[in-house]
């Protein structure tokens, strides 16, 4: 998609439609509306009065322009955008993704957005050009027939005397963002017989090569001489074999802030059927997502390496298949994880946190002093939090409310559940050091948090369980229905806040 920026002649803009945000209860006063109005002979203002479009989020009206009127455009959208002081910089890149999915339908090929937002040129361009890209992903990679063959070719975004270097930012920084979504969206909806652990590697090294980042992919051999026996028990009843991907950025230019090294951990179950602790059938085939954790990781490194912020990030990838087999490990088996902890694991379906052990044990030797793990966890969370929040635990006050308030600007809802020492003991087992479930039916998010705090040393540490958040079940004006690349957005501005 080629994307430009414009900062006035919005009507004059060289497309075929015309696309602008619309607020509640609004009247046509605004100069940019009235022209418009007047372009589509006085549609939009009876629209408007017969309560046709009441510039609710999500609504869609498309008014033609005729030709005798000398613009290029022959159409004109007006995108609802809901109450005018709750429109945020996130909220331009749903108006877009909504009028670049609504236009696409109608086979129009490219379009000019007024965005009217009051937020800095920067974000308005970066969040319209994204919210444009990430509209235009589809789950239909491996139809040969159905498949969607329209495409927006062009977004241009209009801002009333932007400085140009800010639109160019905008756009490059968008481009950065919607495809690096798009791309963790991509590895999400991969079949699991295509995308296993080694697949997952050889894409990661792909993408650190087209990008600039250092990646080393650590094999089973690798892993058991650094003692990851909680890793390995689960990729061990796989014919697959497991995978830990490191992926490294290093700013050019370092901000002041020395020895102070920033981890993305994520979980990448390529596919879990639970294992010996089978799951049942219905819907396992869902479980094709359980490696989104992940694949968060490698797109949020994908855009730090495009976008070179001043602080160095670490992503660490813990990849493994979690299947029933002769080799399989057993409930009740105990393993030793890479800190030296034994873990009795009592339910080979809890296998995430068996994982994210050694992959956050590793990132801490590695230097990483806050570590952001993510991972689709929990079928708890989902009960608690639905597809809006993203649960949040951490160990570190500080470090969450950073992290669910870069949530909030990036258009993500981050929820925080607690962690505590008494919830930490019951996880204590008999005959180990901890087991790999709680009681049963309580608190199973926190019991995975928990969990995966034995493995964190001194690090300031927080955990994002996305089961509920990753996958969306039904399509939005703004996106299609599955994978949602969700977090990516929040890990940035987290990023940009801590420069
Ligand atoms: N991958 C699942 C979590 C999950 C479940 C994600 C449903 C999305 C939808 C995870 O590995 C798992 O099976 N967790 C168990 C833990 C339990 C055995 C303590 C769960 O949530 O039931
Ligand atoms: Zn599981
Ligand atoms: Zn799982």
């Amino acid at each position: 998609m080629e994307s430009q920026g414009i900062n006035g002649n919005f009507t004059q803009a060289n497309v075929e439609a015309l696309v602008v945000a619309i607020f509640k209860n609004e009247s046509i006063k605004d100069p940019a509306l009235k022209e418009l109005d007047g372009l589509t002979g006085g549609q939009i203002s009876a629209a408007l009065k017969s309560e046709e479009i009441k510039g609710e989020a999500g609504e869609t009206a498309m008014f033609r322009i005729s030709s005798a009127n000398g613009v290029k455009a022959n159409r004109v959208l007006v995108v609802g955008a809901g109450e005018r002081d709750k429109y945020k910089a996130a909220d331009v890149a749903v108006a877009s993704g909504t009028a670049a999915r609504y236009l696409r339908k109608c086979n129009v090929k490219s379009f000019a957005i007024l965005s009217r937002s009051n937020g800095e040129a920067i974000e308005t361009v970066q969040n319209a050009v994204q919210g444009a890209i990430t509209s235009q992903f589809e789950l239909d990679k491996y139809k040969t027939k159905d498949k969607n063959d329209k495409a927006i070719t062009k977004v241009v975004v209009c801002i009333d005397g932007a400085k140009g270097s800010d639109i160019k930012a905008g756009i490059a920084r968008g481009r950065a963002i919607g495809d690096s979504m798009n791309f963790t969206r991509d590895l999400a909806n991969e079949p699991p017989n295509i995308l296993h652990p080694t697949e997952m590697a050889n894409r990661a090294q792909k993408m650190a090569k087209e990008t600039g980042l250092k990646c080393e992919i650590l094999d089973e051999a690798k892993m058991r001489k650094m003692g990851m026996g909680s890793l390995l028990s689960v990729s061990q009843g796989s014919e697959q074999p497991g995978r830990m991907i490191v992926l490294r950025y290093t700013p050019e230019k370092p901000s002041k802030k020395k020895g102070e090294l920033l981890a993305l951990v994520g979980k990448a179950i390529t596919f879990d059927t639970g294992g010996i602790s089978l799951k049942p059938g219905e819907n396992m085939d869902a479980m094709k997502y359980d490696m989104s954790g992940g694949a968060t990781v490698l797109g949020a490194m994908r855009a730090i390496a495009l976008l070179k912020p001043s602080v160095p990030v670490l992503g660490v990838v813990a990849a493994a298949e979690n299947m029933p087999d002769g080799r399989a490990s057993r409930p009740s088996d105990i393993v030793t994880a890479m800190n030296g902890k034994t873990i009795e694991i009592l339910n080979t379906d809890a296998e995430g946190r068996l994982v994210l052990a050694d992959a956050v044990a590793y990132a801490e030797k590695e230097g990483a002093t806050t570590i952001v793990d993510m991972a689709t966890l929990t079928g708890a969370v989902i009960i608690a939090l639905g597809d809006q929040n993203t649960g949040i635990l951490g160990n570190d006050q500080n470090l969450v409310d950073q992290l669910i308030a870069s949530a909030k600007e990036a258009g993500e809802g981050f929820w925080q559940l607690p962690v505590s020492p008494e919830y930490s003991k019951q996880i204590k087992s008999d005959i180990a050091d901890i087991k790999n479930i709680g009681p049963r039916m309580k608190a199973g998010t926190i019991m995975g948090a928990v969990f995966i705090q034995e493995f964190i040393d001194k690090a300031k540490w927080a955990h994002l369980d996305i089961a509920g958040t990753a996958w969306a079940d039904a399509a939005q004006p703004h996106q299609a229905k599955g994978p949602t690349g969700v977090a990516i957005r929040s890990l940035l501005k987290f990023i940009e806040r801590s420069e």
